[in-house]
């Protein structure tokens, strides 16, 4: 069994990203195990925590200290990635430990552009192997969410779906190799 988190890099109740996340884990082989690292939650990182490092960040990292691989999961905001995930990932290197070191990850996202989240995908791939994360270098999963691309039953359109259902097939194997 190989164990699969993710994190879904928006907050938003009716998230498009929370969406792809689900197709995602209904995608997986049947010899993942598909977690959610939650991170909503999460407080905004400051050095001065250092100290006394607060429990919510701690019990984050062990989390992720306990996946195989960890996919993200994020929407584009401004042609970037988003606050919350930049703030996970300095979590993730602080604390006495980076468990970002070793790291296999994978990057996909959907967004309503033309491009979905490449611009997001391509800002993240360029810093997170200098923290020693190894990426997964294709395919890639930046989804362009038209009105049919999600169901109202967690499913998606035939494309997407395929799409998925190959990303999480080489993501596991990725994370096996
Ligand atoms: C966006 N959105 C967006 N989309 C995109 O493809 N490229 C972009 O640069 C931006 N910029 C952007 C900035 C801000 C502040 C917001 C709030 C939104 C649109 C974004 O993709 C859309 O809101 C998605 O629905 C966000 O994903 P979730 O939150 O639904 O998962």
């Amino acid at each position: 069994m190989v164990k699969i988190g993710y994190i879904v890099g928006s907050l938003a109740a009716d998230s498009l990203n929370r969406k792809l996340a689900g197709v995602l884990v209904a995608q997986a082989p049947e010899r993942v195990q598909m977690v959610e690292v939650p991170m909503a939650e999460l407080p905004l990182y400051d050095r001065h925590l250092d100290d006394d490092f607060p429990q919510a960040m701690a019990d984050f990292k062990a989390q992720v200290a306990d996946v195989d691989g960890l996919v993200v999961v994020t929407p584009e905001h401004n042609q970037s990635y988003p606050a919350p995930v930049k703030n996970a990932i300095d979590i993730l290197t602080r604390g006495g430990s980076s468990e970002l070191k070793g790291l296999k990850m994978g990057l996909v996202g959907a967004s309503p552009s033309r491009f979905g989240t490449i611009n997001s995908q391509a800002q993240l791939r360029q810093f997170l192997p200098t923290q020693g994360v190894h990426l997964m270098g294709s395919p890639t999963l930046a989804v362009s969410v038209g009105k049919d691309t999600f169901d109202d039953d967690g499913g998606a359109d035939p494309t997407t779906t395929s799409r998925a259902k190959k990303y999480m097939e080489a993501f596991a194997s990725f994370v096996e190799a």
